[in-house]
């Protein structure tokens, strides 16, 4: 069964089909003319342990829009409230023959265990610390309609880096198509083993990281996975980390301003440069029912091959 687990060891082969049909189901939505027969008697279920606003709803309405029949499971009021395990949780939702199963969990490999145990294709909506492949694929075919290439560009991804499972699948999918990536943030938030990577450069000063920048990606610092005594302070972090005006001028005129969401303006990013013209965080939500669709799409043909 075709699975979509994480973009690590995926090449620029993999990766070129998701982004080509993603970019003509970006323009079929806009014309509000997508094929909604594409899943028709598929199901899809959303499981979502952890919080989401964008993956969740944008997987919901990629569903939708191609036909599928789809079913929200909230955690929050499942019987996993009542200690049932996720395997047990696996196995049941197996016996209900779904063909695609969304999953997204705070242990990082959660989507691959359950990968083994049901016969739906598991898409990984973010598991831990670990992976977004769909934030990847929706971040690259943001950059790659602006710049009209996905390679030769320098991008730099700032702030929370550790505990970043969207930085670890853009440096993946980045380096897979040949980019120039640095990395900037606080010592405690940026592991160095990444800068041993081929097209990776580490920078304790961010100034440096958006010299001259094609990309400018700021990530949220994700209090929720660190210890109470590491948290940095809001105003001390925007001082050292923050992108504002001053330091968005240092990176290439037009330089584009992603985050993937959800935002915290005024730490890792000042309120006008999120609502700048050169920001492009409304395309990226765009691009992500584009990318979830054309994900859905080539998994169901994978699986069910005409
Ligand atoms: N970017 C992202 O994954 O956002 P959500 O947590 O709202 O899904």
């Amino acid at each position: 069964t075709p699975h979509l687990l994480g973009i690590e060891g995926m090449t620029e082969k993999d990766i070129t089909p998701f982004l080509d049909l993603a970019e003509s189901y970006a323009l079929l939505s806009r014309s509000r003319n997508a094929p909604r027969d594409v899943l028709q008697g598929r199901t899809v279920i959303n499981l979502f342990f952890e919080d989401s606003t964008r993956t969740r709803t944008s997987f919901e309405l990629a569903a939708k829009r191609l036909g599928a029949d789809v079913v929200n499971m909230t955690v929050a009021t499942s019987s996993v409230n009542k200690g049932e395990t996720l395997l047990d949780t696996a196995s049941t939702l197996n016996a209900m023959h779904c063909d695609l199963l969304v999953v997204r969990h705070a242990q990082s490999g959660a989507p691959a265990l359950l990968s083994q145990k049901v016969e739906a294709s598991v898409v990984n909506a973010g598991d831990g610390m670990h992976e977004h492949p769909t934030q990847a694929l929706l971040d690259g075919l943001t950059i790659r309609r602006h710049f009209g290439r996905l390679s030769g560009l320098k991008i730099a991804i700032c702030g929370d880096i550790a505990h970043s499972r969207v930085a670890r699948s853009d440096i993946h999918l980045l380096r897979a198509m040949g980019n120039d990536i640095h990395l900037a943030g606080p010592p405690t938030l940026l592991p160095g083993a990444l800068g041993t990577l081929d097209g990776v450069t580490l920078h304790h000063d961010i100034d440096e990281a958006l010299k001259d920048a094609d990309v400018a990606m700021c990530l949220r610092v994700q209090r929720e996975r660190m210890g109470s005594g590491l948290v940095p302070s809001a105003r001390e972090y925007f001082s050292l980390f923050g992108l504002d005006r001053r330091r968005l001028a240092l990176a290439k005129p037009g330089a584009l301003v992603m985050h993937p969401g959800p935002m915290n303006r005024g730490v890792e990013i000042a309120s006008d440069v999120a609502d700048s013209p050169q920001s492009v965080i409304s395309e990226q939500v765009e691009m992500g029912v584009a990318v979830r669709m054309a994900v859905l799409d080539r998994l169901s043909r994978m699986k069910n091959p005409a």
